[in-house]
């Protein structure tokens, strides 16, 4: 059995960092294993300009004295935002890529977009540009279920932009269905995948079943387990369109045990073990190092991290904090629910 692994430095390619005391508390835990990572803006208020993403940089380098990671900032997209501002910010070095919210679909996106078509000038840009497109793909329609909402999405919304848009290169995130699995396939260029951790660990009983548990809530929400199968299939295949982004969405313990949870699962912790779990798991512990190291940086045309992260196999399960402390109050870490023998080690 293998007992170290040795892997590329990894890359989150979609993770929450918050700002202030969250900020300050939550970073660190990315920073420790993670090379670089793609940071959300959906932050009160969002991150619409090339200067907000610039001054949030510097804020969230400000959190981590020392550190040589490196956030890759985003701009949150509005029916009114401006693409030359859009083609400046990135010319400049400030943002990697856009972030596509349909408005309501998830945490601080009610400045997202209602009308796709407003959008269309911006996908253009950056279509031209080759700047990519992160998508939150969820319709918001009252009268879809909350489990067909990435679904519809694809056939309503995506694959008309894509259409309009062949050039556009586009992720999809956090993708949680078959549907999705397979539409990516279905393209051989110019759309990729994220998938985050706890989407190949959970299903939709691990929400629901013996009393609602909060913590494993998230947009998108989890569903069957013949979906999370696919997942995991999809991530274990070694194909590179589909590639790490942890949605890792930090909320403190007030915000998520109440009557009204907030969305978002906690993985930054322990991303890396709760991985080499799953993998080691699907017997593809071989397929790892691509999955969080080579295929994002590659659909992002960034190079690949040249230095190293091991992770080393105990027989007895390593224990994990239970809750990061932060000035903005305790934050739970995700429990898999199974034992977890890897930990990283220096
Ligand atoms: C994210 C958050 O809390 O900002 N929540 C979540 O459930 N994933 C937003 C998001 O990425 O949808
Ligand atoms: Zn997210």
């Amino acid at each position: 059995m293998t007992r170290t692994l040795t892997l590329t430095r990894p890359d989150d390619f979609h993770l929450h960092l918050r700002d202030g005391a969250m900020l300050n508390g939550i970073a660190p835990e990315s920073a420790r294993d993670f090379a670089r990572a793609i940071i959300m803006p959906n932050l009160v208020p969002p991150i619409v300009t090339g200067a907000q993403a610039a001054a949030y940089r510097d804020r969230i380098a400000a959190a981590l004295p020392g550190s040589d990671f490196v956030p890759l900032m985003t701009l949150y997209l509005t029916e009114s935002t401006d693409p030359g501002d859009v083609i400046a910010a990135h010319k400049s070095g400030v943002i990697a890529a856009v972030k596509l919210y349909p408005a309501g679909a998830t945490t601080n996106s009610a400045s997202g977009v209602r009308d796709f078509d407003k959008a269309r000038p911006v996908f253009e840009a950056l279509a031209e540009a080759g700047i990519p497109l992160c998508v939150h793909g969820e319709v918001t329609d009252d009268d879809v279920d909350i489990f067909d909402r990435e679904a519809v999405f694809i056939d309503r919304v995506l694959d008309p932009i894509r259409r309009a848009t062949p050039a556009l290169r586009v992720i999809m995130e956090h993708i949680t269905t078959v549907d999705a699995v397979e539409y990516v396939r279905s393209h051989e260029t110019g759309l990729g995948a994220t998938i985050t951790t706890h989407h190949l660990i959970i299903n939709r009983n691990h929400i629901l079943v013996g009393g609602i548990k909060p913590h494993y809530y998230c947009l998108p929400v989890a569903k069957r387990e013949v979906h999370r199968l696919a997942l995991v299939e999809a991530a274990t295949s070694g194909d590179p369109r589909f590639f790490l982004g942890t949605d890792s969405a930090p909320h403190s313990d007030d915000k998520k045990e109440c009557a009204c949870c907030a969305a978002g699962c906690f993985t930054a912790t322990h991303t890396m073990p709760l991985l080499a779990e799953v993998f080691e798991r699907a017997e593809a512990l071989d397929k790892l190092d691509a999955f969080t190291g080579h295929f994002g940086a590659d659909f992002y045309g960034l190079a690949r991290n040249d230095t190293r992260l091991r992770l080393q196999r105990s027989d007895e399960p390593v224990v994990f904090p239970r809750k990061i402390e932060t000035g903005a109050g305790p934050v739970t870490v995700f429990d898999p629910g199974f034992a977890v023998h890897w930990q990283v080690v220096a």
